[in-house]
């Protein structure tokens, strides 16, 4: 299932690239905007319980005053409260699909996913009690079907369904319990969301300036033109006719009309635990964690601060040698997309005098083995305009780019690559341009890997691009798995505009150390 739907995603956000750029893509942000949605339910509902009252016949009027009487304020904050609230369903719904459809759920994710469920229940919870509060005939089929469903287990002395029988049966407490059970729900929301980030480093739950500006507007004139209204007050001694659901909130509610409680109740602890379970069906088999290597290490806090997923911690060093600190590797959070050596300044092609072996590395593919491999991708010198293609292993399969005049190479991450294998092949005649490739601009599948490498290529983040690589030798593009033949289009594109140049000269910089003015880094 994961792979139509990845490409349905990349279509649409490809899509949408074109319409808001890159940074602006809502589908690049959709947790972004469930956190920004999530701040405007708050400040709404905070306005919107300033005015309610929670008797049983209070409650409706209450609402209807604020819709009717101050619509151009608290009514219209209690508008911004449903539509934003239904906001946080749709982009949490693309969220889960879309972490899904990219396997970006598995191996140490699992831990994001499995936080995520719990969240999903309780925005029900509140959802479903919002609904309850303004006891109209909405809340009156609401509270009925929710409380014959809950009385299905065992859990209450009482059928609390009972209370809805008859309008003399319901008293001003259940009002109270109910607006406690729809402020408490969304402050253990907010708990569950700060452990669902627990593991992601630089998580991006603010969306960009523009976009939250841009979905707020939407949301006000939303809220002015089609103000959230209530149906027909709740009158408990008449059976509800038909009711109008929020499909967002209340969309399975008529199964639980129609289904026994037997069938909604184990189909739906079935499907859970299948969802919570899914990231073991199957397991992800994962690459080898990163390995620090303390003799190479002189504790620059470089691959700390590049690692996506917290996974490194620099600690007091424990070998005696003249640094602070040393990189240390938590196993249990590290997903092997090889950044850090990307950020290491001692991973360097250009150390001959000792074995390549950088501070930190992957065991599965080590830094030597990623010179090695650059090496022999080096083509004919006679050969015409040659390009090196270096990709991701999650964008364009740059192998299928390979021919007499493209040598190709596939990292875990593009983040992996060190800029000093840039200087290293250009110098060492390797090729005379180099294309470095992998996931869409802010769609990279490892976070941060697309974004560090074009700043390390700026010269803008450590280990910075020596100053020697000429900048029309080298293309950066950033593009969906899908789009092969517009990468094959800017690749020919850059071959033609490529200078005939002599290869670089081949000095060999020195391997910096945090106190060394960086060379090639
Ligand atoms: C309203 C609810 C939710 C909000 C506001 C939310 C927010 C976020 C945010 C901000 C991120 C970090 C994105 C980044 O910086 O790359 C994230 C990651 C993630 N979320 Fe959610 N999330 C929600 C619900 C869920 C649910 C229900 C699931 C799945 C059951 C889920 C699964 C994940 C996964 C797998 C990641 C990726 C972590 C990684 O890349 O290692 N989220 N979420
Ligand atoms: S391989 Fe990736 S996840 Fe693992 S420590 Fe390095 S940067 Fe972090
Ligand atoms: S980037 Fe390299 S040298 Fe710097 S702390 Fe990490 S492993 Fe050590």
């Amino acid at each position: 299932m994961r792979e139509p739907l990845r490409y349905i995603f990349q279509v649409a956000e490809n899509a949408l690239d074109r319409a808001f750029g890159p940074a602006w893509n809502p589908l690049h942000q959709l947790g972004a905007l469930g956190f920004f949605f999530y701040w405007i339910v708050a400040a709404s509902g905070i306005y919107v319980y300033l005015f309610f009252d929670t008797g049983v016949t209070e409650a409706y009027a209450s609402i209807e005053y604020m819709t009717n009487e101050q619509w151009y304020l608290a009514g219209v904050m209690r508008s911004l409260h449903r539509y934003a609230s239904d906001g946080m369903v749709f982009f949490m719904v693309l969220h889960v699909l879309r972490e899904f459809s990219n396997d970006r759920y598995r191996g140490t994710r699992w831990f994001s996913w499995v936080t995520g469920w719990p969240a999903v229940v309780l925005l029900f919870v509140c959802g479903i009690t919002g609904y309850w509060l303004v006891w109209d005939q909405l809340a009156q089929y609401v509270a009925i079907t929710s409380t014959e469903w809950l009385d299905w287990l065992p859990i209450f002395g009482e059928p609390i369904a009972r209370n809805f029988m008859a309008p003399e049966m319901l008293d001003d407490r259940f009002f109270t319990v109910l607006v406690f059970i729809h402020i408490a729900a969304p402050l253990i929301l907010l708990l569950l969301l700060w452990l669902h980030l627990n593991r992601v480093s630089r998580p991006r739950s603010n969306p960009p300036r523009g976009l939250a500006i841009g979905s707020f507007v939407m949301l006000l004139v939303l809220s002015l033109i089609k103000p959230a209204t209530s149906q027909a007050p709740a009158d408990l001694a008449q059976a509800v006719g038909g009711v109008g659901l929020d499909w967002f909130y209340l969309g399975f509610y008529p199964l639980l009309n129609q289904w026994p409680g037997a069938v909604t109740w184990g189909g739906m602890a079935t499907l859970g635990l299948i969802l919570v379970a899914l990231p073991w069906l199957p397991p992800l088999r994962q690459s080898a964690a990163a390995r620090v290597d303390l003799d190479n290490c002189n504790g620059c806090t470089r691959c700390a601060e590049d690692c996506p997923y917290a996974a490194i911690s620099m600690q007091r060093r424990t070998d005696g040698k003249p640094f602070e600190l040393e990189a240390v590797v938590n196993g249990d959070l590290c997903v092997s997309c090889g950044i850090c050596a990307g950020a290491c300044p001692t991973a360097t092609p250009f150390r001959r005098k000792s074995e390549l072996v950088p501070g930190i590395e992957l065991p599965d593919r080590t830094i030597a083995e990623l010179r090695d491999d650059l090496e022999a991708q080096a083509l004919e010198p006679t050969t015409h305009k040659r390009l090196l293609v270096i990709g991701c292993d999650h964008g364009v399969d740059v192998a299928t780019l390979h021919d007499c005049q493209t040598g190709t190479l596939s990292l875990p991450c593009i983040g992996m690559l060190p800029p000093s294998f840039i200087d290293y092949a250009l110098s060492h005649d390797i090729a005379d341009g180099i294309v470095l490739t992998g996931c869409a601009d802010g769609a990279c599948q490892h976070r941060s890997g697309v974004d560090w490498t074009k700043a390390r290529m700026a010269r803008e983040r450590d280990p910075y691009l020596r100053r020697r690589v000429p900048k029309e030798r080298l293309l950066l593009s950033w593009v969906y798995k899908s789009q092969q033949a517009r990468l094959k289009r800017e690749i020919e594109t850059f071959r033609d505009t490529l200078p005939q140049t002599p290869p670089l000269e081949t000095t060999t910089p020195s391997t910096s150390k945090r106190s060394v003015e960086p060379s090639h880094v």
